[in-house]
């Protein structure tokens, strides 16, 4: 065990204040590969001492790359103060499972954990000590590309993926697991809600509804023990976040009792003078250091000019300390001291990247997360029908979606080499366009092989750096030609299944009415082209629900199930026409909303049973509902409950989920699914920002999406 204070005493001021920077790997010697280069690389005033005494490492990989580095750093480091190895792990390492929106969409807590302990293997044995993961922010803006990162758009839903997903990295005992690796839940705080979905925006938002929904899954990541948190670029309330006293002192350290170490986003710290609150990287520096960020990422705002802050009494070296402190004691924890190179291993790599479990893991996962939007009595195809399968994505393996750097779209399984190993005819296969382009005779040749064929698979999708960072966009329905596409092969006559691969709820006019069938398969990843053949053959069953709205069209944006009440609802009882909240041209609600996906039995909901009608306040509500699978197959379903507070002393949302579960029944199969409810889950924000529940009158709504909309009434006491 390290004495930890003692090896701060043997710190030289510049010492311990370089120990709180991060470079990418391409500074350091020995370091093989670039790794994930996302935000530009400054002009950084970065000395040969600076990096010799670096904290830690952005963007490296793999086992033999990573001990290099690590061995001439120690070579190199007076005091022989080890690395910390930190990449972007965020839906896998090479065996890559759906993007996050779709893991949302599975409403399936154990494959995402067991998804982020694969993703944690694959990366320990590569060398990694900590990910940039979870990305946990809740989302309403399908505009922002960065969507495709997080689980979706509600805060109970995301606390329970931020904490499976933290179990997964961390395990139950990260510092003796080498197998696993630490969790760094970001981005801290509210980056989600981007104005107009433009990403970098400025975020303005009550502190209401920071605490009501977009706090609540960085708080659940950080109750699992998740060790770092990355605050963001973004301003709440008028400061960028990484310098955002009230924010990260306040509610982080003083109220959450964070003790662990806090990164900053790429850049973030010497954008702050860009944000204009910062007249240049000393006092940028200054500002963030003494908010309680401690590791400044790719700038050398503390590195430069933190020693000068000290020196004249600007800044108390005992800040600096409690940084270093928090950055030591995580490399303690994870025993970097005892053994620098933690679990990197060669000969490990090679047996369990990409291994057949992995896969098969991927598989289940991306068979989980995909939506079945509408299906007209089409699906699922016999293997026996004559399949045309066109479409920019028909034999297309970058269906791996962003934060997949280290993924080989050489490694996944395209839907043409599934369907074909599944087919008993032959399957053709033309591309008809690519993503953004037409090309030549590609409608000509895609009509032939639609005519000659007995149904029509369009693989289509966005490209994927049309989401993920700095993936923003106004239009988000498909491109033009792809549109153009699904047109042309309606008018054939044959049907029509569309498989959509994107990383944001698209604007689907143009695709609803044209398919027969359109199946949501987000970026499935490394398995994404099998698990989507085992879908539409029937060999699997859809279970997947949107975790994020789909709009009709980007104008309703943003839309949402859990939005508050207004004073002139449409459709209220009393309402007239025209002097409602509402839209000339479009309707309020989403074109799938919250929860909905289909599959291929169906469920019947019985009555909603409530324990007591009065429920006191140390007592249990239990709330029981039969559920029955009334078609011919097997499946799973996600059973909702939903709680509406009628009156609150604040606007109160018209809906909110409370809990859920996932269930499995065979054909005919009736099950009662129950669950329970207590006066803490009715607890909400009121106008001091209390945290309490209030007595009166609640509805509970248990059904198969955010829409359910007959209820049964209690009332808290
Ligand atoms: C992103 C973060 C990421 C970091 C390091 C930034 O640009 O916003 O999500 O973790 O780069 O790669």
């Amino acid at each position: 065990m390290k004495n930890i204070q003692h090896l701060i005493g043997e710190m030289t001021l510049q010492e311990k204040i370089d120990q709180l920077t991060q470079l990418a790997a391409p500074f350091f010697k020995g370091a093989e590969d670039a790794g994930a280069i996302t935000g530009p690389m400054m002009n950084m005033e970065i000395e040969d001492d600076n990096i010799r005494n670096a904290g830690s490492v952005l963007g490296a990989s793999g086992a033999r790359n990573i001990k290099s580095i690590q061995k001439k750093h120690l070579a190199e480091n007076r005091l022989g103060i080890p690395l910390l190895f930190m990449s972007d792990v965020v839906h896998g390492y090479k065996t890559i499972f759906p993007i996050p929106l779709a893991i949302g969409c599975s409403w399936n807590l154990e494959l995402a954990e067991d998804s982020a302990r694969i993703a944690a293997l694959e990366s320990a044995v590569s060398g990694i000590h900590v990910t940039f993961a979870p990305m946990v922010d809740l989302v309403r803006d399908p505009r922002w590309g960065r969507v495709t990162e997080t689980t979706g758009e509600d805060p109970l839903l995301n606390s329970l993926f931020a904490k499976a997903q933290v179990r997964g990295f961390q395990g139950e005992d990260v510092t003796n697991d080498v197998k696993r690796v630490a969790a760094c839940v970001k981005h801290f705080a509210g980056y989600g809600a981007a104005e107009g979905g433009r990403d970098y925006n400025t975020v303005n938002m009550s502190d209401r509804q920071l605490h009501e929904f977009y706090l609540p899954a960085y708080k659940a990541a950080l109750d699992q023990g998740c060790k770092m948190v990355m605050s963001s670029f973004n301003i709440i309330d008028g400061i960028p976040a990484t310098a955002n006293h009230p924010l990260m002192r306040g509610v982080l350290r003083d109220q959450w009792q964070f003790d662990g170490v806090v990164i900053s986003d790429w850049g973030a710290v010497k954008e702050l003078i860009a944000h204009g609150v910062a007249v240049d990287k000393g006092d940028a520096g200054l500002k963030a250091v003494l908010a309680g960020t401690d590791i400044e990422m790719m700038t050398d705002c503390y590195s430069s000019y933190l020693k000068e802050y000290v020196e004249n009494g600007m800044l108390s070296e005992t800040v600096i300390d409690e940084a270093v402190f928090r950055i030591l004691k995580l490399k303690e924890e994870l025993g970097l001291f005892e053994n620098p190179y933690r679990g990197a291993d060669e000969q490990l790599e090679k047996e369990i990247i990409l291994s057949g479990q992995h896969r098969a893991s991927a598989r289940e996962l991306a068979v989980e997360s995909t939506v079945l939007l509408k299906n007209e009595q089409i699906l699922p195809l016999d293997c026996t029908q004559k399949v045309a399968l066109i479409g920019p994505y028909a034999d297309n393996g970058n269906i791996l979606g962003q934060w997949s750097w280290l993924g080989s779209k050489d490694d996944s399984v395209t839907m043409l080499q599934a369907i074909r190993s599944k087919s008993e005819n032959e399957v053709s296969c033309i591309e008809g366009c690519s993503i953004q382009e037409k090309i030549e005779n590609g409608f000509e040749d895609a009509q032939q092989a639609a005519t000659q064929a007995d149904v029509v698979i369009v693989a289509v999708g966005e490209d994927p750096l049309m989401s993920g960072e700095a993936g923003s966009r106004t239009n988000i329905k498909l491109p033009e030609p792809q549109l153009s596409l699904i047109k042309e092969l309606k008018k054939i006559g044959k049907p029509i299944v569309t498989v959509l691969f994107n990383g944001r709820p698209l604007d689907l006019r143009g695709v609803i009415e044209n398919s027969d069938a359109v199946v949501e398969a987000w970026f499935p990843g490394t398995e994404g082209g099998q698990a989507i053949a085992d879908l539409i053959f029937g060999d699997e069953n859809f279970s997947g629900k949107l975790s994020m709205s789909i709009p009709h069209s980007a104008g309703q944006i943003p839309v949402y199930y859990n939005h508050y009440s207004t004073g002139r609802p449409k459709g209220a009882p009393d309402a007239q026409e025209r002097y409602v909240s509402q839209y000339l041209d479009s309707p309020n609600g989403p074109l799938f909303p919250f929860g909905y996906g289909l599959s291929y039995t169906s469920f019947q909901y019985g009555d909603v049973q409530l324990s007591t009608n009065v429920l006191t306040q140390d007592a249990e509500l239990k709330i029981t509902v039969p559920v029955k699978n009334t078609g011919a197959i097997a499946g799973k379903e996600v059973v909702q409950l939903y709680v509406q507070d009628v009156f609150g002393e604040v606007v109160r949302p018209v809906k909110e989920l409370k809990e859920f579960q996932k269930v499995e029944f065979h054909s005919g199969e009736e099950k009662e699914v129950t669950f329970v409810l207590t006066e803490k889950d009715l607890r909400y924000y009121h106008s001091d920002m209390t945290y309490k529940s209030d007595p009166g009158e609640f509805i509970v709504y248990v059904g198969s999406n955010s829409l359910v909309d007959s209820g049964e009434s209690f009332t808290l006491k």
